[in-house]
């Protein structure tokens, strides 16, 4: 099963592992391998679009029980990376955050975990508990943003974030708009951009591929506290492989692009 960027889920080939994963049949019959990357130190390939893959094991992890390999395939990237920006960004229980792009890949992740975030302190909301969570997207995806658990939806076609009263204690900015964000920011708070260069108070977050990342997240996973999202576009044919880049390149995409499986 594979996605676009490094993500991909599937079945481990190959000699027992440290981890205790079986090759062959067993593991086939568990289901079990979701891979990631760690594409910041030099792997020989970058890529998900094959149908067998060379990984070290360090970077796998079990597949959460209760999913396909098209949503786990959609998981590993976004959810480290909107998981990583938030740790790296301080977010804990009690405070605020605004997600800009939250019905993206890495948003829509960014949102359910930030709810658990706010909720280990508070045991009401999501992995890291915030006490208010806001998120942009357009006019035809506020609704998508409030069942993912936003408190507040902004319309970034109606209004601009930057001009409307609210300060956060954190600010994800998966779309390129760090300049505006460091002004909805409370001082001492914190903006962590994804796309681009920023200004302090502002810094930009680059993931780093760790199974454990995933394995520490499973619980939520399993439970569906957080939730993968694909794009109803999909999942793409690997014949469509050129259509489904197209359609990603468009900045449209609502939640993952999934290419699946291998005829
Ligand atoms: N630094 C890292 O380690 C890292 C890791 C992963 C990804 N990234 C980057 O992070 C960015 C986000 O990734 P992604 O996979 O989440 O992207 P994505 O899924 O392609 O984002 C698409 C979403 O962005 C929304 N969007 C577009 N313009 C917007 C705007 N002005 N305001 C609010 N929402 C807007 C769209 O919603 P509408 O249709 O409503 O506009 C769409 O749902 C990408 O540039 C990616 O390369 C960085």
């Amino acid at each position: 099963m594979l996605c676009t960027a490094a993500d991909r889920a599937g079945v481990r080939r190959g000699r027992r592992g440290r981890q205790g994963g079986q090759p062959g049949e067993e593991v086939e019959r568990r289901r079990r391998g979701v891979l990631s990357e760690k594409p910041l130190e030099g792997p020989k390939q970058s890529g998900s679009l094959a149908e067998y893959t060379a990984v070290e094991e360090r970077l796998l992890a079990l597949k959460p029980e209760g999913l396909d390999f098209a949503q786990a395939a959609s998981l590993p990237l976004a959810v480290q990376t909107a998981n990583g920006g938030l740790e790296s960004a301080g977010l804990s229980a009690g405070k605020s955050v605004l997600v800009l792009g939250g019905a993206g890949g890495v948003g829509s992740l960014a949102i359910q975990t930030e709810l658990n975030i706010l909720a280990q302190c508070c045991s009401c909301r999501g992995v890291y508990g915030a006490s208010k969570v806001a998120a942009t997207a357009s006019t035809k995806k506020i609704e998508l943003l409030k069942s993912l658990g936003a408190d507040v939806a902004i319309d970034y076609t109606k209004d601009n974030f930057e001009e409307l009263p609210d300060k956060y204690d954190v600010v994800l900015d998966a779309v390129g708009q760090g300049d505006k964000a460091v002004k909805v920011v409370k001082e001492g708070g914190s903006v962590v951009v994804l796309t681009s260069a920023v200004s302090p108070p502002g810094f930009r977050f680059v993931v780093t591929s760790n199974g454990a990342v995933l394995e520490k997240l499973n619980p939520y996973l399993e439970s569906g506290k957080v939730k993968p999202l694909i794009d109803l576009e999909g999942p793409f044919a690997f014949s469509q492989v050129v259509e489904a880049f197209s359609y990603l390149e468009t900045g449209r995409a609502t939640g993952k692009v999934v290419i699946s499986p291998i005829p």
